[in-house]
């Protein structure tokens, strides 16, 4: 028998840079990647072990600090596996001017398990989440909505935002709120210079911001919930993005409660968790994981009057498609810079 030929692995380095100059700063590569992605998940064909949170400050420490291991492997036609590892302190763009989130994203063969590439996450973790709410939005938003809210004003939001503009030429106003007054003025200047047709305004306070959306959606780094649910409006779909913001009466009263995943999101003290802890909310009072609305398994809006909100902790399934769907590209594009492994 012949000896294989021994070959010297290589991997794939993306940069932010490389990923652009791919196509990364626009959505539908990501909505396209992530319907995928949670399709899988609502056929059983994904593995996705539990997040660990990776903390260090003690119980002092800023709910934002922290690394978070986010592995998965995805089934189907395509199969892949990798890891998110994902990076955030509160206060990195006060005090050293930088994002708070960084992140690497490493994906592995899954016939040999070696890594095959890596790839700078934030863009891509940025990307898809944007990417959850505009999906969910085709399913659970009111039908030719036009009015935008979104609280909290950071890169997460302008991704968030972009992409809603990108994928529903419909919205002509989107209404801010950040605590931070620069932030919110910020936003609207990097808006602006995309979709000048829109009109921007800075709301006064969280709640009149809140009134005065279809779809709201959440980018802060609050631990403490301010949204109720009396400041939603009928036929409101809310995408809880930053997870602790709505106060627990929104988890009760809406009409339909969705999640991406119910056991990543039944976790870490978050709202959600809270009350199944206290027996006041279970697994049976959830409408649907998102994948299960997108495989048509269950009903997404049934009614324009219905409040819903989507409670996206952020799975690893979607990093992990995403990032191979931008792998794919760069190979056959023959971006960015292949690096020896031993
Ligand atoms: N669910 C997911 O999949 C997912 C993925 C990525 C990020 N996130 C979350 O998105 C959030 C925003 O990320 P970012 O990188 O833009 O953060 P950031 O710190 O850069 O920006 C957050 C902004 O929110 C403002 N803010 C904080 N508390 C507020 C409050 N109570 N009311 C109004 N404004 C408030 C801050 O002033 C700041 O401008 C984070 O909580 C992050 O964990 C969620």
């Amino acid at each position: 028998m012949e000896t294989p030929v021994l070959q010297t692995p290589t991997l794939l380095y993306l940069s932010k840079s490389d990923i652009t100059r791919l196509g990364g700063n626009s959505s539908q590569l990501y909505l396209d990647a992530v319907y995928h992605a949670l399709t899988l998940h609502a056929r059983g064909e994904i593995v996705q072990p539990l997040k660990p949170y990776l903390r260090w400050g003690g119980d002092e420490s800023h709910i934002a600090d922290r690394i978070i291991a986010m592995p998965a492997y995805l089934g189907g036609a395509d199969t892949v596996a990798g890891l998110k590892w994902v990076g955030s302190r509160h206060d990195n763009p006060s005090r050293y001017g930088i994002d708070r989130a960084s992140a690497l994203t490493i994906l592995n063969d899954p016939e040999t398990n070696y890594p095959i590439a890596i790839l700078e996450g934030s863009l891509i973790s940025g990307m898809r989440t944007a990417a959850v709410t505009a999906l969910a939005a085709k399913y659970l938003a009111p039908t030719n909505f036009h009015r935008v809210t979104c609280i909290g004003c950071g890169p997460i939001a302008r991704m968030q935002l972009l992409t809603l503009l990108e994928q529903f030429p419909t919205i002509a106003i989107i209404h801010l709120f950040d605590l931070n007054p620069a932030a919110a003025q910020w936003l609207v200047t990097e808006l602006h210079q995309s979709y000048p047709q829109v009109e921007y305004q800075v709301a006064e306070t969280a709640k009149d911001a809140v009134q005065a959306g279809e779809v709201v959606i959440t980018c802060t780094t609050t631990d403490k919930p301010y949204l109720p649910f009396d400041w939603l409006r009928k036929g409101t779909f809310i995408s809880n993005i930053s997870i602790m913001d709505v106060h627990k009466d929104v988890f009760l009263k809406a009409d339909k409660v969705v999640v991406d995943d119910w056991d990543q999101c039944n976790r870490e003290k978050k709202v959600l968790n809270q009350l199944v802890q206290e027996g006041h909310f279970s697994r049976e009072q959830l409408h649907a994981e998102l994948g299960q609305i997108l495989i048509g398994q269950r009903p997404g809006r049934e009614s324009n009057e219905e409040i819903i909100l989507l409670n996206p902790i952020g799975i690893a399934i979607e990093d992990v498609a995403c990032a191979h769907a931008i792998y794919q590209k760069a190979l056959s594009a023959q971006v960015g810079i292949q690096l020896n492994l031993y």
